[in-house]
Protein backbone atom coordinates (compact mmCIF):
# COMPACT_ATOMS: atom_id res chain seq x y z
CA UNK A 1 0.00 0.00 0.00
CA UNK A 2 1.15 3.45 -0.66
CA UNK A 3 1.08 5.86 2.26
CA UNK A 4 0.72 9.79 2.44
CA UNK A 5 1.95 11.72 5.35
CA UNK A 6 0.98 14.91 6.28
CA UNK A 7 2.84 17.27 7.96
CA UNK A 8 6.31 18.70 8.33
CA UNK A 9 7.47 18.50 12.53
CA UNK A 10 9.46 16.17 14.45
CA UNK A 11 6.31 14.35 15.17
CA UNK A 12 6.35 13.48 11.32
CA UNK A 13 9.56 12.60 10.95
CA UNK A 14 9.00 9.89 13.76
CA UNK A 15 5.91 8.92 12.46
CA UNK A 16 7.86 8.06 8.72
CA UNK A 17 10.43 5.90 10.57
CA UNK A 18 7.91 3.77 12.24
CA UNK A 19 5.84 3.75 9.16
CA UNK A 20 8.67 3.47 6.90
CA UNK A 21 9.47 -0.02 9.42
CA UNK A 22 6.11 -1.61 8.23
CA UNK A 23 6.03 -4.25 6.09
CA UNK A 24 2.17 -3.00 4.46
CA UNK A 25 4.01 0.35 3.05
CA UNK A 26 5.26 0.03 -0.35
CA UNK A 27 5.74 4.06 -0.86
CA UNK A 28 5.59 6.67 1.69
CA UNK A 29 5.34 9.80 0.51
CA UNK A 30 5.92 13.08 2.71
CA UNK A 31 3.55 16.32 2.14
CA UNK A 32 5.60 18.47 2.84
CA UNK A 33 8.13 16.49 4.51
CA UNK A 34 11.34 17.92 6.06
CA UNK A 35 14.93 17.14 6.09
CA UNK A 36 14.50 14.00 8.42
CA UNK A 37 11.47 12.29 6.14
CA UNK A 38 13.20 13.15 3.21
CA UNK A 39 15.87 9.85 4.21
CA UNK A 40 12.69 7.97 4.65
CA UNK A 41 9.63 9.04 2.33
CA UNK A 42 9.35 10.87 -1.31
CA UNK A 43 8.87 14.53 0.19
CA UNK A 44 6.22 15.80 -1.72
CA UNK A 45 6.04 19.89 -1.84
CA UNK A 46 2.49 20.50 -0.83
CA UNK A 47 1.04 22.73 2.01
CA UNK A 48 -0.58 19.94 5.01
CA UNK A 49 -3.59 22.20 4.64
CA UNK A 50 -4.37 22.42 0.68
CA UNK A 51 -6.67 19.74 1.16
CA UNK A 52 -7.34 19.77 -2.69
CA UNK A 53 -4.37 18.95 -3.50
CA UNK A 54 -3.35 16.08 -1.29
CA UNK A 55 -6.39 14.40 -2.05
CA UNK A 56 -5.76 14.99 -5.93
CA UNK A 57 -2.07 14.05 -5.05
CA UNK A 58 -3.73 10.48 -3.14
CA UNK A 59 -5.90 9.72 -6.11
CA UNK A 60 -2.99 10.23 -8.68
CA UNK A 61 -0.58 7.67 -6.55
CA UNK A 62 -3.06 4.94 -5.53
CA UNK A 63 -2.49 5.83 -2.08
CA UNK A 64 -4.22 3.31 0.12
CA UNK A 65 -3.97 5.45 3.56
CA UNK A 66 -3.30 9.34 4.54
CA UNK A 67 -1.72 10.21 8.26
CA UNK A 68 -2.46 13.29 9.24
CA UNK A 69 0.24 14.72 11.69
CA UNK A 70 -1.18 18.34 13.00
CA UNK A 71 -4.76 19.02 13.32
CA UNK A 72 -4.68 21.88 11.27
CA UNK A 73 -5.52 19.47 8.21
CA UNK A 74 -8.17 17.46 10.05
CA UNK A 75 -10.22 20.84 11.01
CA UNK A 76 -10.01 21.50 7.24
CA UNK A 77 -11.71 18.64 6.47
CA UNK A 78 -9.07 16.21 5.06
CA UNK A 79 -10.11 13.52 6.33
CA UNK A 80 -14.02 14.20 4.92
CA UNK A 81 -12.96 14.98 1.51
CA UNK A 82 -10.82 12.16 1.07
CA UNK A 83 -14.00 9.63 2.26
CA UNK A 84 -15.34 11.05 -0.82
CA UNK A 85 -12.96 9.64 -2.63
CA UNK A 86 -12.94 6.43 -0.63
CA UNK A 87 -9.11 6.76 0.56
CA UNK A 88 -8.46 6.01 4.27
CA UNK A 89 -7.56 8.62 6.51
CA UNK A 90 -6.21 8.22 10.20
CA UNK A 91 -7.34 10.98 11.70
CA UNK A 92 -11.10 12.34 12.30
CA UNK A 93 -13.80 14.15 10.12
CA UNK A 94 -14.03 18.02 10.86
CA UNK A 95 -16.96 17.65 13.02
CA UNK A 96 -14.66 15.73 15.56
CA UNK A 97 -12.07 18.02 14.95
CA UNK A 98 -13.93 20.50 16.20
CA UNK A 99 -12.72 19.15 19.80
CA UNK A 100 -8.97 20.45 19.16
CA UNK A 101 -10.49 23.20 16.88
CA UNK A 102 -13.22 25.02 19.10
CA UNK A 103 -12.55 24.97 22.69
CA UNK A 104 -16.43 25.63 23.81
CA UNK A 105 -17.22 23.00 21.50
CA UNK A 106 -14.81 20.49 23.24
CA UNK A 107 -16.35 21.57 26.50
CA UNK A 108 -19.59 21.02 25.47
CA UNK A 109 -18.95 17.58 24.38
CA UNK A 110 -17.33 16.84 27.66
CA UNK A 111 -19.77 18.09 29.78
CA UNK A 112 -22.43 15.85 27.56
CA UNK A 113 -20.26 13.02 27.81
CA UNK A 114 -19.80 13.54 31.83
CA UNK A 115 -16.05 13.54 31.37
CA UNK A 116 -14.34 15.31 34.64
CA UNK A 117 -13.48 18.98 33.37
CA UNK A 118 -13.45 22.71 34.85
CA UNK A 119 -16.41 24.60 35.75
CA UNK A 120 -17.13 27.51 32.53
CA UNK A 121 -18.95 29.43 30.44
CA UNK A 122 -19.32 30.32 27.20
CA UNK A 123 -19.51 34.26 25.99
CA UNK A 124 -19.86 35.77 22.23
CA UNK A 125 -20.38 39.51 24.22
CA UNK A 126 -17.60 41.27 25.09
CA UNK A 127 -19.77 42.71 27.90
CA UNK A 128 -21.41 39.67 29.70
CA UNK A 129 -17.91 38.16 29.57
CA UNK A 130 -16.63 41.50 31.28
CA UNK A 131 -19.50 41.17 34.03
CA UNK A 132 -18.86 37.27 34.45
CA UNK A 133 -14.76 38.07 35.20
CA UNK A 134 -15.85 40.58 37.97
CA UNK A 135 -17.63 37.51 40.22
CA UNK A 136 -16.04 34.70 39.77
CA UNK A 137 -13.20 33.05 42.27
CA UNK A 138 -9.35 34.09 41.16
CA UNK A 139 -7.51 32.79 39.45
CA UNK A 140 -9.44 31.98 36.87
CA UNK A 141 -8.67 31.00 32.84
CA UNK A 142 -9.45 33.03 29.96
CA UNK A 143 -9.49 30.94 26.44
CA UNK A 144 -10.02 32.01 22.63
CA UNK A 145 -12.46 29.47 21.57
CA UNK A 146 -10.60 28.87 17.79
CA UNK A 147 -7.30 27.81 17.40
CA UNK A 148 -4.79 29.89 17.99
CA UNK A 149 -1.12 28.44 18.26
CA UNK A 150 -0.84 27.35 21.67
CA UNK A 151 -1.32 31.29 22.79
CA UNK A 152 -4.74 31.23 22.99
CA UNK A 153 -5.07 30.65 26.92
CA UNK A 154 -4.57 33.25 29.69
CA UNK A 155 -4.48 32.33 33.47
CA UNK A 156 -5.35 35.34 35.05
CA UNK A 157 -4.11 36.01 38.92
CA UNK A 158 -6.60 39.29 39.01
CA UNK A 159 -9.92 40.40 37.61
CA UNK A 160 -7.64 43.46 35.48
CA UNK A 161 -5.37 40.23 33.64
CA UNK A 162 -8.84 38.48 33.26
CA UNK A 163 -10.36 41.73 31.04
CA UNK A 164 -7.38 42.46 29.43
CA UNK A 165 -7.43 39.40 27.97
CA UNK A 166 -11.02 39.65 27.30
CA UNK A 167 -10.20 43.08 25.59
CA UNK A 168 -7.13 41.35 23.89
CA UNK A 169 -9.26 38.25 22.27
CA UNK A 170 -12.92 39.60 21.51
CA UNK A 171 -11.97 43.63 21.38
CA UNK A 172 -8.98 44.18 19.82
CA UNK A 173 -9.12 40.49 17.56
CA UNK A 174 -5.75 39.27 18.62
CA UNK A 175 -6.44 36.16 17.56
CA UNK A 176 -9.04 36.88 14.96
CA UNK A 177 -12.08 35.62 14.64
CA UNK A 178 -10.64 32.49 17.10
CA UNK A 179 -11.05 35.00 20.04
CA UNK A 180 -14.66 36.20 18.84
CA UNK A 181 -16.24 33.51 21.49
CA UNK A 182 -13.90 33.06 24.53
CA UNK A 183 -14.41 30.09 27.38
CA UNK A 184 -14.17 31.54 30.83
CA UNK A 185 -13.05 28.33 33.50
CA UNK A 186 -11.85 27.82 36.44
CA UNK A 187 -8.19 27.36 37.63
CA UNK A 188 -7.71 24.15 38.29
CA UNK A 189 -4.43 23.04 40.34
CA UNK A 190 -1.89 19.79 39.75
CA UNK A 191 0.25 18.07 37.48
CA UNK A 192 0.00 18.07 33.87
CA UNK A 193 -0.09 14.70 32.29
CA UNK A 194 -1.11 13.77 28.33
CA UNK A 195 -3.26 10.62 28.21
CA UNK A 196 -3.28 9.41 24.12
CA UNK A 197 -5.53 6.43 23.03
CA UNK A 198 -6.21 4.88 19.53
CA UNK A 199 -10.21 5.17 18.15
CA UNK A 200 -11.82 3.35 15.52
CA UNK A 201 -14.91 5.03 16.12
CA UNK A 202 -15.92 1.89 18.48
CA UNK A 203 -12.92 0.54 19.75
CA UNK A 204 -10.30 2.34 22.11
CA UNK A 205 -6.89 1.56 22.92
CA UNK A 206 -5.03 3.42 25.27
CA UNK A 207 -1.45 4.47 24.90
CA UNK A 208 1.23 4.83 27.64
CA UNK A 209 1.09 7.72 29.32
CA UNK A 210 3.30 11.19 28.65
CA UNK A 211 4.18 14.15 29.99
CA UNK A 212 5.35 17.46 28.30
CA UNK A 213 7.36 20.11 28.94
CA UNK A 214 5.65 23.45 27.48
CA UNK A 215 7.80 26.34 28.88
CA UNK A 216 10.67 26.97 27.17
CA UNK A 217 12.80 27.44 30.72
CA UNK A 218 14.24 25.12 32.95
CA UNK A 219 11.91 24.69 36.27
CA UNK A 220 8.88 25.87 34.01
CA UNK A 221 10.07 29.09 33.33
CA UNK A 222 9.39 32.02 30.31
CA UNK A 223 7.37 31.73 27.74
CA UNK A 224 4.88 28.51 26.45
CA UNK A 225 6.22 26.84 23.00
CA UNK A 226 4.93 23.83 21.48
CA UNK A 227 7.29 21.44 23.78
CA UNK A 228 10.86 21.49 24.90
CA UNK A 229 10.45 17.84 25.47
CA UNK A 230 8.84 14.83 26.51
CA UNK A 231 8.64 11.70 28.07
CA UNK A 232 6.63 8.23 28.29
CA UNK A 233 5.15 6.76 30.83
CA UNK A 234 4.80 9.62 33.18
CA UNK A 235 5.18 8.72 36.92
CA UNK A 236 1.73 10.96 37.71
CA UNK A 237 -0.14 8.68 35.68
CA UNK A 238 1.10 4.85 35.94
CA UNK A 239 0.41 2.48 33.51
CA UNK A 240 -1.95 0.37 36.04
CA UNK A 241 -4.17 3.62 35.75
CA UNK A 242 -4.68 2.80 31.91
CA UNK A 243 -7.61 1.52 31.60
CA UNK A 244 -9.58 3.71 34.56
CA UNK A 245 -8.38 6.67 32.31
CA UNK A 246 -9.63 5.12 28.95
CA UNK A 247 -13.18 4.82 30.32
CA UNK A 248 -13.09 8.15 32.08
CA UNK A 249 -11.75 10.41 29.66
CA UNK A 250 -11.54 9.06 25.98
CA UNK A 251 -14.62 6.43 26.35
CA UNK A 252 -17.03 8.70 26.73
CA UNK A 253 -16.36 11.10 24.25
CA UNK A 254 -16.25 8.31 21.72
CA UNK A 255 -19.53 7.32 22.38
CA UNK A 256 -20.91 10.64 22.65
CA UNK A 257 -19.29 11.55 18.91
CA UNK A 258 -20.34 8.45 17.17
CA UNK A 259 -24.08 8.52 18.68
CA UNK A 260 -23.62 12.00 16.85
CA UNK A 261 -23.07 9.95 13.41
CA UNK A 262 -19.47 11.08 13.65
CA UNK A 263 -17.37 8.26 15.01
CA UNK A 264 -13.64 9.32 16.02
CA UNK A 265 -11.01 7.86 13.87
CA UNK A 266 -7.18 8.58 14.87
CA UNK A 267 -5.30 9.48 17.96
CA UNK A 268 -7.87 11.27 20.68
CA UNK A 269 -5.47 12.96 23.18
CA UNK A 270 -6.39 14.43 26.60
CA UNK A 271 -4.29 17.13 28.20
CA UNK A 272 -5.07 16.46 32.08
CA UNK A 273 -4.76 18.32 35.10
CA UNK A 274 -3.84 15.54 38.00
CA UNK A 275 -5.63 17.39 40.93
CA UNK A 276 -6.05 16.42 44.34
CA UNK A 277 -9.42 15.35 43.20
CA UNK A 278 -8.22 13.03 40.53
CA UNK A 279 -8.07 14.09 36.92
CA UNK A 280 -9.66 16.58 34.56
CA UNK A 281 -9.11 17.16 31.32
CA UNK A 282 -8.15 20.49 30.32
CA UNK A 283 -8.29 19.96 26.38
CA UNK A 284 -8.72 17.25 23.75
CA UNK A 285 -5.90 17.33 20.36
CA UNK A 286 -7.26 15.17 17.79
CA UNK A 287 -3.31 14.02 16.91
CA UNK A 288 -0.47 12.67 18.12
CA UNK A 289 1.28 15.50 20.40
CA UNK A 290 4.16 17.05 19.19
CA UNK A 291 6.95 16.27 20.71
CA UNK A 292 4.70 13.57 22.65
CA UNK A 293 4.34 11.32 19.27
CA UNK A 294 8.50 10.57 19.69
CA UNK A 295 9.24 8.88 22.85
CA UNK A 296 5.63 6.69 22.42
CA UNK A 297 6.75 5.51 19.21
CA UNK A 298 10.15 4.85 20.28
CA UNK A 299 8.05 2.39 22.68
CA UNK A 300 5.52 1.03 19.80
CA UNK A 301 6.71 -2.31 19.37
CA UNK A 302 3.76 -3.34 16.74
CA UNK A 303 3.29 -2.27 13.30
CA UNK A 304 2.37 1.35 13.10
CA UNK A 305 0.62 1.13 9.48
CA UNK A 306 -1.67 -2.15 10.64
CA UNK A 307 -2.81 0.37 13.55
CA UNK A 308 -3.41 3.26 11.89
CA UNK A 309 -5.41 1.14 8.90
CA UNK A 310 -7.73 -1.01 11.33
CA UNK A 311 -8.21 2.20 13.15
CA UNK A 312 -9.25 4.41 9.69
CA UNK A 313 -11.53 1.36 8.72
CA UNK A 314 -13.27 0.71 11.98
CA UNK A 315 -11.53 -2.69 12.91
CA UNK A 316 -9.03 -1.70 15.66
CA UNK A 317 -8.52 -4.51 18.63
CA UNK A 318 -6.48 -3.89 21.45
CA UNK A 319 -4.15 -7.45 20.40
CA UNK A 320 -2.75 -4.90 17.69
CA UNK A 321 -1.10 -2.59 20.01
CA UNK A 322 1.96 -3.77 22.30
CA UNK A 323 4.27 -1.47 24.01
CA UNK A 324 8.12 -1.80 25.37
CA UNK A 325 8.28 -1.69 29.36
CA UNK A 326 11.44 0.95 28.60
CA UNK A 327 11.05 4.39 29.43
CA UNK A 328 11.40 6.80 26.78
CA UNK A 329 12.66 10.31 26.99
CA UNK A 330 13.01 12.98 24.04
CA UNK A 331 15.02 16.11 24.57
CA UNK A 332 14.06 19.41 21.97
CA UNK A 333 16.73 21.02 20.99
CA UNK A 334 15.80 24.40 19.48
CA UNK A 335 17.28 27.64 17.76
CA UNK A 336 18.23 30.32 20.68
CA UNK A 337 15.35 32.54 20.84
CA UNK A 338 12.29 30.55 20.09
CA UNK A 339 9.84 30.92 20.94
CA UNK A 340 10.16 34.81 19.72
CA UNK A 341 12.31 35.62 16.90
CA UNK A 342 15.57 32.59 15.99
CA UNK A 343 17.93 32.45 13.29
CA UNK A 344 17.67 29.85 10.39
CA UNK A 345 20.31 28.31 7.46
CA UNK A 346 22.68 26.79 11.00
CA UNK A 347 24.53 23.62 9.82
CA UNK A 348 23.31 20.16 11.87
CA UNK A 349 26.29 18.06 12.45
CA UNK A 350 26.69 14.99 14.76
CA UNK A 351 23.25 13.00 14.12
CA UNK A 352 24.84 10.00 12.48
CA UNK A 353 27.11 9.70 15.41
CA UNK A 354 24.24 10.36 17.98
CA UNK A 355 21.81 7.46 16.20
CA UNK A 356 25.16 5.13 16.57
CA UNK A 357 24.00 4.57 19.72
CA UNK A 358 21.42 1.83 21.05
CA UNK A 359 17.71 3.01 21.78
CA UNK A 360 18.52 6.63 20.59
CA UNK A 361 17.13 8.24 17.39
CA UNK A 362 17.32 12.01 16.48
CA UNK A 363 13.85 13.04 14.92
CA UNK A 364 14.28 15.91 12.77
CA UNK A 365 11.85 18.96 13.33
CA UNK A 366 12.62 22.30 11.74
CA UNK A 367 15.62 21.27 9.14
CA UNK A 368 15.99 20.89 5.35
CA UNK A 369 18.21 18.83 3.62
CA UNK A 370 19.92 19.97 0.77
CA UNK A 371 22.99 17.92 -0.79
CA UNK A 372 23.31 16.07 1.84
CA UNK A 373 23.39 18.89 4.46
CA UNK A 374 21.09 19.22 7.03
CA UNK A 375 20.25 22.90 7.92
CA UNK A 376 17.73 24.34 10.18
CA UNK A 377 14.76 25.95 9.12
CA UNK A 378 12.74 26.15 12.30
CA UNK A 379 12.71 27.30 16.10
CA UNK A 380 12.48 23.29 17.03
CA UNK A 381 14.99 21.95 15.25
CA UNK A 382 15.48 18.06 16.35
CA UNK A 383 14.01 16.08 19.06
CA UNK A 384 16.87 13.98 20.25
CA UNK A 385 15.27 10.96 21.79
CA UNK A 386 16.64 7.85 23.74
CA UNK A 387 14.97 4.46 25.29
CA UNK A 388 16.65 3.61 29.20
CA UNK A 389 15.22 1.01 31.69
CA UNK A 390 14.11 3.37 33.67
CA UNK A 391 13.20 7.26 33.76
CA UNK A 392 16.54 8.77 34.93
CA UNK A 393 18.69 6.49 32.49
CA UNK A 394 16.20 6.81 29.51
CA UNK A 395 17.47 11.11 30.62
CA UNK A 396 21.21 9.70 30.74
CA UNK A 397 20.79 8.51 27.57
CA UNK A 398 19.12 11.07 25.48
CA UNK A 399 21.58 14.28 26.73
CA UNK A 400 24.47 11.92 25.89
CA UNK A 401 23.36 11.73 22.49
CA UNK A 402 22.28 15.25 22.60
CA UNK A 403 26.16 16.26 23.20
CA UNK A 404 26.54 14.92 20.12
CA UNK A 405 25.02 16.83 17.95
CA UNK A 406 25.68 20.38 17.33
CA UNK A 407 24.61 23.30 15.23
CA UNK A 408 25.18 27.14 16.28
CA UNK A 409 22.87 28.64 18.25
CA UNK A 410 21.41 25.27 19.97
CA UNK A 411 18.99 25.60 23.10
CA UNK A 412 17.76 23.04 24.81
CA UNK A 413 16.59 22.63 28.40
CA UNK A 414 18.40 20.77 31.01
CA UNK A 415 15.77 19.34 33.21
CA UNK A 416 14.01 17.43 31.23
CA UNK A 417 12.37 14.46 32.79
CA UNK A 418 13.54 16.01 36.33
CA UNK A 419 10.07 16.44 37.68
CA UNK A 420 9.21 12.87 36.93
CA UNK A 421 12.20 11.43 38.49
CA UNK A 422 11.77 13.57 41.44
CA UNK A 423 7.73 12.08 41.62
CA UNK A 424 9.14 8.45 41.48
CA UNK A 425 12.43 8.80 44.23
CA UNK A 426 9.15 10.49 46.82
P1 LIG B 1 -5.11 24.25 26.74
O1 LIG B 1 -4.73 24.72 25.36
O2 LIG B 1 -6.56 24.34 27.03
O3 LIG B 1 -4.51 22.94 27.12
O4 LIG B 1 -4.34 25.24 27.72
C1 LIG B 1 -2.94 25.43 27.64
C2 LIG B 1 -2.34 25.37 29.01
O5 LIG B 1 -2.99 26.31 29.88
C3 LIG B 1 -2.51 24.03 29.71
O6 LIG B 1 -1.52 23.12 29.32
C4 LIG B 1 -2.43 24.44 31.15
O7 LIG B 1 -1.08 24.61 31.54
C5 LIG B 1 -3.11 25.78 31.18
N1 LIG B 1 -4.53 25.62 31.52
C6 LIG B 1 -5.57 25.48 30.66
N2 LIG B 1 -6.74 25.37 31.31
C7 LIG B 1 -6.46 25.43 32.62
C8 LIG B 1 -7.24 25.37 33.82
N3 LIG B 1 -8.57 25.23 33.79
N4 LIG B 1 -6.59 25.47 34.99
C9 LIG B 1 -5.25 25.62 35.04
N5 LIG B 1 -4.46 25.70 33.97
C10 LIG B 1 -5.04 25.60 32.76
N1 LIG C 1 3.13 19.19 22.72
C1 LIG C 1 1.81 19.67 22.80
C2 LIG C 1 0.99 19.42 21.62
O1 LIG C 1 1.38 18.76 20.69
O2 LIG C 1 -0.14 19.88 21.60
Amino acid sequence: MNVLLVGSGGREHALAWKLSQSPLVDTLFAAPGNGGTALLAENVSISDTDTDALVAFAVKNAVGLVVAGPEAPLVAGLSDALAEKGIPCFGPDAFCARLEGSKAFAKDIMRASGVPTADYRVFTDLEAAREHVMNRPLPMVVKADGLAAGKGVVVAKTRVEAAAALEDMMGARIFGAAGDTVVVEDCLIGEEASFLAFCDGKTVVPMPSCQDHKAVGEGDTGPNTGGMGAYSPAPVLPDSEWDRMAKLVIAPIARTLAAKGHPFKGVLYAGLMMTKDGPFVLEYNVRFGDPECQPLLMRLDSDIARIMLAAASGELSPEMVAWSPKTALCVVMAAGGYPGTYPKGMTISGIEEADKADGVKVFVAGAKLEGGTLSTTGGRVLGVTALGDDLAQAQANAYKAVSAVSFDKAYFRRDIGAKGITRTRQ
